[in-house]
């Protein structure tokens, strides 16, 4: 077998050509003669969608389990849980013949609006970064790659494949990025992928800062970077940027480009060998692992249902539930008979099977009576027919469960949501049976937040059951009955309205453009900004026992910045029964030259404890636990001074708290120009040194002539704060006849004494 150097020096320039652009829609190019095998790729992310006749326009697929959708998967904050699921994924690619799966998709979740937000984690970046690593984990433990998408700045769907994203440095590098970064340095995917959109005014597929300088060189990336379908704009511009394999193929024409490219000179072959050699890579790791087989659809039903059961979040509960041995139960909604499990587009999955929800509750209750009411239609039209017949069937029952699905046309991908409401149908429906029932329960099958604050009130309670998957309806039923105690934490903020939300004022941008004006302040960062009230925070999700925290400690008091620190605090079941708490380590930097968050989630561990059980969670903080990137240095710092640990059950929910000291160990460089003014002038270390001497020497006069009266001789603080926003070298005129010198050569020799 040849190296992969070998199989370079051996390839023609048209087959190097031919294997950077796919062969078919989800295969790539095999060169037999060298023993190079075609690589076959297929969407995901929650499920394995092989098209059966391959034509690459979302036809019909292969049976595969259809597990719960991202949301879900990131409320269930358990990495162990989601790296099972992509083992179980990686066994159903090696059944189906398929080497790498199409997922984790991982964008930030930056309005609720977005189309794709049930196929995407959160709304905060290290929780859906350590989502991405261990699904990312699971699936290639197994031999089966992976493709973190869709790298980046891609959080809508309006104009998706056109618009550009603008976004500063910083928020790019806090918010937007850090998912990708924690996936690639502790996933490390065989792929990923590059979004449509452009960032920035460049094509993410020609942008060769995202794709070569931040993924390649300074995360390390190893792998190949592939395109998301159809967005490679000009084949060659996209080589030179740093983006290897372009699906899907056939694109003969961009082949020939790329021939021609090289052969005139434009691009330098050893480029296109850099794109093959990535993808010769990948395809030869592929090929070690042998495909086929069958795999076991019940057992990953089964752990379908247990991630789901997981994965779903209890927002609100009288008591009511668990159900205790009711007798007369009305189920009403289209969605208890019709399960809605999965969105539209591209993650669409061929379920092995689909638990109906009202089978299962009669499974688990068989001694109770079920009556059904469909309650609302499949569109969002309104018929209030369907509203008198299920009030009349929850009049006579001891409970009424509804079950709410938005329907098919508000959430997929390649558009956006109208809004974040039910339909008028549902919303009536429910008041017209939470004013008959007081016991009315509603089970939401969404993939994001949608507003609840017209119908809350007129219910007992509320379960988030998200886009579930294939196996949703028996965790519902799981859930409801107490059979599994519910865990779930959002991991997306549900906003009283929508107007309330951090993008409301930029979305979904217009004239080509979209204006990422919020910056750092997404999700729960902007809703502690504004000091906003919301509906339910980031990190909720009630549970039918109870946890108490206590005994918070650290490792060191204060601590170096390059040392981190680790965290333990006690929790407790105090209540009846067994179940699982998710603890969150959220930090707060006192004070910072830039403006940042309140507060930022930094670690966070899931605990199972049985009833009166007591366990110790660690977390640790590292470098990057505390730092926030400059783009003055244009580089992560870390900055002295205390910042509180902030440790709780919500984002909103803080049990126990601990101020700590870091000290930095970072030599930073100056920041001084000639433009720089007396107030970067005397806070500037370097700067402070070398120019105090010449301070003193010209503030005397200056103190004389601008304290006016004062007796002191001090300058009036107004004055003051006028001087200090003054660039050094127009401040020196006015002092010009008592300098050595003129003003520009004093503050170009300053330089040069700060900078050697
Ligand atoms: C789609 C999606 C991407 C998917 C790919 C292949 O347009 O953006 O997530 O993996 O094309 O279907």
């Amino acid at each position: 077998m040849f190296t992969v150097e070998e199989m370079i020096e051996k390839m023609t320039l048209e087959e190097k050509a031919a294997i950077c652009t796919g062969t078919s829609a989800w295969t790539t190019t095999p060169v037999e003669r060298l023993g190079i095998p075609e690589l076959m790729l297929a969407d995901g992310p929650h499920g394995l969608r092989r098209e059966i006749n391959s034509s690459g326009l979302l036809s019909e697929s292969m049976p595969a389990t259809c597990f719960p959708t991202a949301s879900c998967l990131a409320s269930t904050w358990d990495v162990n849980l989601i790296r099972e699921m992509g083992q179980a994924l990686a066994q159903e690619c090696i059944s189906l013949k398929v080497d790498v799966i199409l997922g984790p998709g991982t964008n930030m979740k930056r309005t609720p609006l977005g189309g794709r937000n049930f196929e995407y984690f959160s709304e905060d970046p290290y929780l859906a970064g350590q989502m991405s690593a261990s699904f990312i984990n699971g699936v290639q433990s197994k031999g089966v790659g992976t493709s973190l998408k869709h790298f980046a700045g891609n959080n809508q769907e309006t104009q998706r494949m056109t618009i550009s994203t603008e976004v500063d440095e910083r928020t790019l590098r806090e918010i937007y990025l850090p998912a990708f970064e924690i996936a690639v340095k502790q996933g490390k995917p065989w792929t990923v992928m590059c979004a449509y959109n452009k960032l920035n005014g460049i094509y993410c597929s020609e942008n060769h800062r995202l794709l070569v300088d931040i993924l390649k060189d300074e995360w390390g990336f190893e792998g190949l970077v592939v395109s998301d379908w159809g967005a490679v704009h000009d084949r060659v511009a996209s080589l030179l940027a740093g983006l290897d394999l372009e699906m899907p193929g056939p694109r003969g024409l961009r082949v020939k480009a790329v021939v021609d490219a090289v052969s005139s000179g434009i691009l330098e072959e050893s480029i296109l060998d850099e794109a093959v050699g990535r993808i010769l890579r990948i395809v030869l790791k592929a090929a070690e692992s042998p495909k086929g087989g069958e795999f076991d659809n019940k057992a990953h039903h089964a752990l379908a249902r247990r991630i789901a059961s997981a994965g779903m979040v209890l927002l609100k509960n009288n008591g009511i539930l668990p159900l205790k041995g009711q007798k007369k139960i009305a189920v009403i909604g289209r969605a208890a008979k019709e399960a809605h499990f999965q969105g539209g587009g591209s993650s669409h999955i061929n379920p092995t099977q689909v638990d109906s929800p009202f089978d299962e509750l009669r499974a688990l209750a068989s001694d109770s009576e079920f009556s059904y009411s469909e309650g609302y239609p499949a569109d969002d039209s309104f018929h209030e027919e369907l509203i008198n017949e299920a009030v009349a069937n929850a009049r006579s029952a001891e409970v009424a469960l509804l079950y709410l699905a938005l329907p098919e046309s508000k959430e997929s991908e390649g558009y956006d949501r109208p809004d974040l409401d039910l339909t008028h149908q549902q919303i009536e429906l429910i008041n017209a049976v939470g004013a008959v029932q007081p016991n009315t329960v509603v089970i939401l099958n969404n993939g994001a937040p949608v507003v609840v604050a017209d119908w809350i009130n007129n219910t007992a309670a509320l379960l988030e059951a998200w886009m579930m998957g294939q196996a949703g309806g028996g965790a519902i039923a799981d859930l409801l009955f107490g059979k599994v105690n519910p865990s779930g934490k959002l991991a997306e903020t549900f906003p009283l309205r929508l107007v309330d939300t951090p993008a409301t004022i930029n979305f979904p941008g217009e004239n080509g453009e979209v204006r990422y004006g919020e910056g750092l302040f997404i999700g729960y960062r902007y809703y502690d900004a504004k000091q906003l009230q919301v509906q339910f925070p980031f990190g909720y999700g009630l549970s039918y026992t109870n946890f108490t925290y206590s005994n918070l400690r650290v490792s060191n008091d204060k601590f170096r910045d390059v040392d981190g620190l680790t965290i333990k605090v006690d929790i407790s079941n105090s209540g009846s029964i067994a179940g699982s708490e998710v603890v969150q380590l959220y930090v707060h930097d006192q004070k910072s030259e830039l403006v940042r968050p309140y507060k930022e989630l930094k670690a966070f561990d899931r605990v199972f404890l049985a009833a009166g059980e007591t366990k110790t969670v660690s977390m640790k903080l590292d470098f990057r636990s505390f730092a926030y990137f400059h783009p003055g240095y244009k580089r992560w710092i870390s900055e002295d001074g205390q910042f509180d640990l902030l440790v709780g059950s919500s984002s909103t929910d803080i049990r126990c708290r601990k101020t700590v000291s870091l000290v930095s160990t970072l030599v930073l460089p100056s920041l001084l120009t000639r433009e720089s003014t007396l107030r970067a002038w005397l806070s500037d270390a370097h700067g402070k040194e070398v120019f105090t001497p010449l301070f003193n020497q010209f503030l005397a006069p200056m103190q004389k002539m601008l304290a006016g009266d004062d007796e002191n001789g001090e300058i009036p603080p107004d004055t003051l704060n006028y001087l200090m926003e003054m660039q050094l070298v127009d401040l020196l005129h006015f002092a010009e006849g008592t300098l050595p010198g003129s003003p520009e050569d004093i503050v170009n020799n300053l330089l040069t004494q700060v900078y050697g």
